[in-house]
Formats: C-alpha cells, structure tokens, sequence
C-alpha cells in the first residue's frame, strides 16, 4: 500500500495515516512516498515497515552503519545531521508548548558536535559464541565489529573481544573522554586475558579485579573525575563540558549560600559550580556514584561539599533555605514528592537538566506557576538516536 509520510514521531519513527488511524513506519522520512506492509494493527495506531521509497526526501543520506536498521541502538541513521538537529529543537518546543504552554521562542538554539565516535562507553551482550547489540526489536544478538557511535578506543577493544570471545554474557567497555584510559567489565570466559590485562586500566572479570586500578580518570574544564564500572558518567565525550559550562554560566553571578545538586551521580555537577555557592549538597542513590562523588570531592580539594546517599525523595523534604537547586533526574523526571517540595523550599533559581523532554515538560507544568521560565536550552547529546537533551532555567516569581 502506498502512503505519505507526514511528520517524525517522538521515537523519530515516520507517521501516517490509514483511515484517520495513525501508523508508524520506521526509517521513513517527512514527504516521502512510500510502499508499505501492515505488519500489526492495535486499538489505537498501525505498525507498518517500509517496503520501498518511490518519493525519496532530500534529507534521506546514505546510512553509513553496516548495522543500521538491524540493530536497536540508532533511530536516525538516515536522516541527514541537520535536519536531526532541527527534529530535536522541534521536538523539545512542541512538547514544551503542548503539555507545558511554554513559549517556543523560549526555546534557544541546539548546541551539537560530532555525529559520529562520541561516546566514551558501550555495553555490548553475548550468548552461543555471538557478541554485539541487542537488534530492533527483539533481544537477538547482532554481532558487531564496530561501532559508529564510540570512540576509537572502545572501537579497537571490541574488534579484540570478538576476536578472543570464548563465552562472553556481557561486556561494559568505558574509556576516559580522551581515550587515554580504558576500563572493561566482562561476564562470562574470554581468552589471552593477560594481553587484555596489558590493554587497560581497570579489568575486571566476573566481578573480580584483575587490575590494580578500579577507577580511571577523566578531566573535563579544570576538574579531574573518578569513576567505577558500576557509576554513570555523561557518555558524549565532547558535548558534556558544554553542557556543565551552561549550568555554570548561568548561576555564576548570583550569590548563592546554600545549593542543591540532586541526582548528582559521581558528583560531577557539584564540583564544577561549587567554587560559586557557599556549601553545595549532592544527593544520589546509587552507593558506587557517592563513593567516587566522595573520591572527586577530595581529588579537586573541595571542601564545602556533602554527598549523600539516598533517594532524592526520602531527602527533599528535610532542606530549607536553599538558594539553588541543579536536577538531572532519569527519564522518568520528578516524582510527586520531589516536584510538591521543590515548591515549597522555592529556591531563587532551578536549573532543570533533561534527557527527556516528555517528562521535563509534565514537570515544568507544575513548577511554572511559581517560577518563570527563562530558557531552555537543547542539546544533541545523543547522535543518529531519537534521544535529546536539555536545560531549563527557572527563576522564583
Ligand atoms: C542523568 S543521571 C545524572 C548524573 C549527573 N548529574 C551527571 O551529570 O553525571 C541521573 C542520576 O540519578 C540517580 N537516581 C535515579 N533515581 C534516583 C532517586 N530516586 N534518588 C536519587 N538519585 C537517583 C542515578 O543514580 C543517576 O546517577
């Protein structure tokens, strides 16, 4: 059946429509024509695949990724670096405007780098001799060589696994931003582990240490950061200095006593704007994060720091006097409590950063009626995926 494809959804899946019912067609482009395949109709919306282009868009490019459309990591492969940019922009403006009723001149330009090798870690997956990506739709494993979106590092590292593979279940593969450091974490039985040894820094195997070092080390501005296997780190190697220098710039001339960074993973946020508050507090749940948190605070001589370790929600409602408060909660945003308490201790100043726009907007609707929305400001953290980035500032009425 022949259909047109109107516009991008939020998952960059194309959209039609069948008699007034929506359909998703994967890997189709806005104004193209297309032959498709119904492959499964729910209650609400049509799942189709594209079976062949006959009007191409002229953002359609030739996919570079050999895995594209079989594995499940990339959404965006063939749809050309600025017209993603655009997607993502639009994307955080209409859901802003839509669920929120935020202004879209609010919404300020897309800061963007490399398309390609930004990430600084990958988790791959193996079972019957096979390692690589988990495909699109299903958990079969997609063996891989390469990957477009990592470094080159992680790249050289995954080309040796699947080379000396006896029976890997999994494997985490992280370097430093600058690739000087790698740290790998596998389950299950390689060989030549003592080559591997010699290539990293941290080697662990079937959670045993093999190496002398658990932690390897990134800079990024003028701070040093620490971190484990098990603790989050920002993975675009580049962008997340621009994204740190933005929560950095924007609190630097205020005069702020006390400040709140919650959800600080390995307290990365926290260092880097505390030269500018009195005392700053990190909260995170996870106990791998707080310990390297703790390693950072010492490792850049900063004393007006506490970490904590607990559920943002257990915590929120024990702060008073607050002038600043940094979120950069998981997809899901805030939880009832946290958005009820952040409006009762009303800080001067919120900074809201996002991975998801859906729930940053649910959250924003709440927070609006006793804060002004200043900016927002987007960024493509994520490359040839649907998944887009943001900071919002708000300011107390
Ligand atoms: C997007 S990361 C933010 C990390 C940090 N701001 C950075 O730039 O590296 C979200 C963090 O929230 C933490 N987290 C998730 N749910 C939480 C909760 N309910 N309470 C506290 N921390 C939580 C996770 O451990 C994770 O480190």
């Amino acid at each position: 059946m022949e259909a047109k494809i109107e516009k991008l959804d939020n998952l960059g899946r194309g959209i039609t429509y069948i008699n007034n019912k929506i359909c998703f067609v994967n890997n189709a482009l806005p104004n193209e024509i297309v032959e498709i395949k119904l492959e499964q109709e729910h209650k609400k919306y049509i799942e189709a695949t594209l079976v062949e282009i006959k009007e191409e868009s002229p953002f359609r490019i030739i996919e570079e990724c050999p895995y594209s459309n079989i594995c499940g990591g990339c959404q965006l492969n063939h749809l050309c670096y600025n017209e993603e940019n655009r997607y993502k922009r639009n994307k955080i403006k209409s859901l802003l405007y839509k669920y929120a009723n935020i202004e879209e001149d609010k919404v300020d330009h897309i800061k963007y780098e490399d398309r390609n090798y930004y990430r600084n870690k990958i988790t791959l997956h193996g079972k019957d001799g096979k390692l690589g990506l988990y495909g699109k739709k299903s958990k079969d494993i997609i063996p891989i060589q390469e990957c477009i979106l990592v470094n080159n590092k992680i790249n050289e590292t995954i080309k040796w696994l699947s080379m000396n593979n006896i029976n890997i279940t999994e494997a985490i593969i992280k370097t430093s931003n600058d690739e000087s450091e790698l740290m790998v974490s596998i389950k299950g039985e390689v060989s030549r582990v003592d080559e591997l040894k010699r290539k990293c820094n941290v080697l662990i195997i079937n959670g045993e240490y093999l190496s002398k070092d658990k932690r390897i080390e990134t800079t990024i501005s003028n701070n040093k950061y620490e971190e484990s296997i098990n603790s989050f780190f920002q993975v675009n190697k580049t962008l997340t200095e621009s994204l740190y220098d933005e929560v950095k710039n924007t609190i630097k001339d205020n005069n702020i006593n006390t400040a709140l960074d919650l959800y600080c993973g390995t307290g990365t946020i926290t260092i880097y704007i505390s030269d500018y508050c009195n005392k700053i507090i990190g909260i995170d749940n996870n106990p791998s994060n707080i310990k390297d948190a703790n390693i950072n605070k010492q490792l850049n001589n900063k004393e007006n720091i506490e970490f904590i370790c607990d559920n943002v929600e257990n915590k929120i409602d024990k702060f008073k006097e607050i002038d600043l408060i940094v979120i950069d909660p998981p997809r899901s945003g805030l939880d009832k409590k946290t958005r009820e308490y952040l409006r009762i201790i009303k800080p001067k100043i919120i900074i809201y950063v996002s991975c998801d726009p859906l729930t940053l907007s649910r959250d924003l609707n709440e927070l609006k009626t006793d804060y002004n929305i200043i900016k927002v400001k987007p960024f493509n953290m994520f490359p040839r995926t649907y998944h887009c980035e943001s900071i919002v500032v708000l300011e107390r009425k």
